[in-house]
């Protein structure tokens, strides 16, 4: 029997109260960093945001090497969306869109996949602006409701967005209101305005007015800087006065924040991230830049200044002792490749 549509719009909110969220960031999120955060504690992970048109040019692919499904950009001949297992239930795909019908379209592609579909309202590089997308919706409420119901109406998974703030409190109420009627299950607010940058102060109290009047739940977004243990992560939670917090930077820099039980040490952060890129076979430079990240001043020691000059994912796992698992996950994804499948593929 269908569940009737409140009832199931009641459930779907349900799923992001009380979580601790991954938030969405390009060349940082792919699988082996959301397995990571899962690994630590993490509630939900969204991938890195993905544009509509990269989607629907995309083929699906069943990796049997990696036991991973694949979404390939067949003009790049890359993957850019890898998902497995382990992740269902708690992966949501952002998309960069601005318009919806192909939204839906590629939505309906992710659904089988995904804990649900986010849609990035908040992006304010001019490659998203000039193409209608991210915080350029900000200003376009009919659009933006055309774009949320028509995901909501169309899809058996959840739909949100994550949006910036607008100069104006009244304004952002109202957009905010125009979002929760469009049937969305939450919304993820980082409390900065479109051309404020990560220096400028996150406004928390914007964050909790949103909060309090609007009945859907707000994921506060943009405290990264005051994070510094695991429990500033509910600190930030409480100064905004939401149910739930979706965390970028502090997670990209050391992971282990999510650890209730207290940070590790960045090397064994890398190494467990490195695990997790040689058993995906994560593509180099986003493994390089994503540990570049996490060293952060240490790039000036010895190990940095080695990591530094890696060209190959081999090279860095050499530098993290980790030579051995590199070997071994290669002669696995052989095993596990099908018999005919070109070595490139394997
Ligand atoms: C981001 N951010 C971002 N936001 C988004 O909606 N889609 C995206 O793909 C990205 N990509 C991205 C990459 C990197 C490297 C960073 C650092 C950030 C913004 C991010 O999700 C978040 O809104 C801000 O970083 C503020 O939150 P924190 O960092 O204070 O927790």
């Amino acid at each position: 029997i269908p569940v009737p549509k409140v009832q199931m719009q009641k459930i779907f909110a349900d799923r992001y109260r009380n979580k601790v969220i991954v938030a969405p960031m390009v060349r940082i999120c792919t699988l082996p960093f959301r397995l990571l955060a899962l690994d630590y504690g993490a509630d939900l992970v969204y991938s890195e945001e993905t544009i509509d048109w990269k989607i629907m040019r995309a083929e699906e692919r069943h990796n049997d090497a990696l036991g991973t499904i694949d979404f390939v950009d067949m003009t790049e001949g890359t993957v850019f969306l890898r998902t497995c297992k382990r992740e269902r239930g708690r992966l949501i795909v952002q998309i960069g869109t601005s318009d919806a019908a192909r939204a839906l379209q590629v939505a309906k592609r992710l659904e089988p996949y995904v804990a649900g579909i986010d849609v990035n309202m908040g992006c304010p590089k001019e490659f998203s602006i000039k193409g209608g997308m991210g915080a350029a919706l900000l200003t376009q409420p009919r659009k933006i409701h055309e774009i949320l119901s028509t995901l909501v109406n169309g899809l058996q998974v959840p739909v949100t967005c994550k949006i910036r703030i607008l100069p104006d409190l009244a304004d952002t109420l109202t957009l905010c209101r125009i979002i929760e009627r469009s049937g969305v299950a939450a919304i993820a607010v980082h409390g900065r305005k479109k051309d404020e940058r990560p220096q400028h102060p996150n406004n928390e109290s914007v964050i909790a007015e949103i909060a309090r009047v609007i009945n859907i739940p707000v994921i506060a977004n943009g405290g990264s800087k005051d994070i510094i243990d695991h429990k500033d992560i509910k600190l930030f939670g409480e100064k905004s006065q939401t149910c739930s917090v979706m965390i970028a930077r502090a997670a990209m820099w050391n992971c282990s924040i999510l650890r209730r039980e207290g940070k590790l040490p960045i090397d064994d952060v890398i190494r467990a991230y490195l695990r997790h890129c040689i058993r995906y076979d994560n593509p180099f430079t986003y493994t390089k830049y994503a540990v570049q990240n996490m060293l952060r001043d240490l790039q000036e020691s010895p190990r940095g200044k080695a990591f530094l000059e890696t060209q190959t994912l081999l090279e860095i796992a050499k530098i993290w002792d980790l030579s051995e698992e590199y070997y071994a996950a290669l002669k696995l994804q052989h095993q596990n490749a099908p018999i005919g499948c070109p070595a490139d593929q394997r």
